[in-house]
């Protein structure tokens, strides 16, 4: 089946929309569809009989996204969660997950560590899995997950996940898109997509020099499906030019203007 069919062959309104398969390993939306411009793409890996939640999204995605994982599993085999960034977009629904079940090993790196815990009420204690002292998780079908950081792209701490049993790439708000117009899976329209996500990299991206160090990451990784947190997948046929307008995005600090020692001297007379 193409990637694409996707699209047309599912209710997206209810749906766990299964979008990768390899033996015991499967790859789930089962996200948001609101009119809300940032519609939140949530994940699940499900590896054998163990469910690991990607960007779990708002409290506003948190029951509809139950719904979702109830149609492939159980959701007390929902073990681990897996939180890119701090936003709560991203992130806030983890309020929820660890009401239904504290045992929930939430994955993420010691800079978003220190930050999502501002969500959690009562100091209440939870499992933390350290991208950054463990960069791979095996898993038990033999995936392994590897945990790549992506500084700057856009919060100092944030960190992207790559598949490499599937050679999918989980990347956050890295080629998010933000449209009303939405389809799960991007067709033919790559040009009129720049314009989707030139919106959101162009405001929140640190500079092109973060977008560079990111890529060099991926000159021995191939990569044939990215799953970003906002707008539509990337099937292999949109890699490089995915790819080549990251490297030639010009964003955030770039666009700032120098400020010569001139132009500060009056720090000296303070
Ligand atoms: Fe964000
Ligand atoms: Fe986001």
């Amino acid at each position: 089946m193409d990637i694409e069919d996707i699209n047309y062959n599912n209710d997206f309104s209810k749906d766990a929309i299964l979008l990768v398969e390899k033996k015991f390993h499967k790859i789930y939306w089962v996200g948001s569809t609101t009119n809300n411009v940032l519609r939140n793409n949530i994940y699940l890996i499900k590896d054998k009989n163990e469910g690991i939640i990607i960007d779990c999204g708002s409290r506003y995605d948190f029951k509809s996204t139950l719904q979702r994982v109830k149609q492939v599993m159980s959701i007390y085999n929902i073990t681990k969660l897996f939180i890119n960034h701090q936003d709560p977009d991203v992130s806030s629904g983890i309020i929820d997950w660890l009401d239904l079940n504290p045992n929930i090993e939430i994955i993420t790196s010691p800079n978003i560590n220190i930050l999502i815990q501002h969500y959690i009420t009562e100091h209440k204690e939870y499992k933390f899995y350290n991208t950054q002292k463990y960069p791979y998780l095996k898993l038990s079908s033999g995936a392994i997950l590897e945990f790549i950081p992506s500084p700057f792209m856009h919060s100092p701490g944030a960190v992207t996940l790559y598949d490499s049993y599937t050679k999918t790439l989980f990347s956050g708000d890295i080629w998010a898109a933000i449209t009303i117009n939405w389809k799960l899976v991007l067709e033919d329209d790559f040009n009129e997509h720049i314009e989707d996500m030139d919106f959101f990299h162009k405001n929140y991206i640190a500079n092109n020099i973060a977008s560079r160090n990111f890529l060099i990451n991926f000159k021995d990784r191939v990569i044939e499906t990215i799953m970003p947190q906002h707008g539509s997948i990337l099937a292999k046929k949109h890699i490089k030019s995915a790819f080549q307008y990251l490297k030639d995005l010009k964003s955030g600090t770039d666009n700032f203007k120098y400020i010569s020692d001139k132009e500060l001297s009056f720090i000296d007379n303070l």
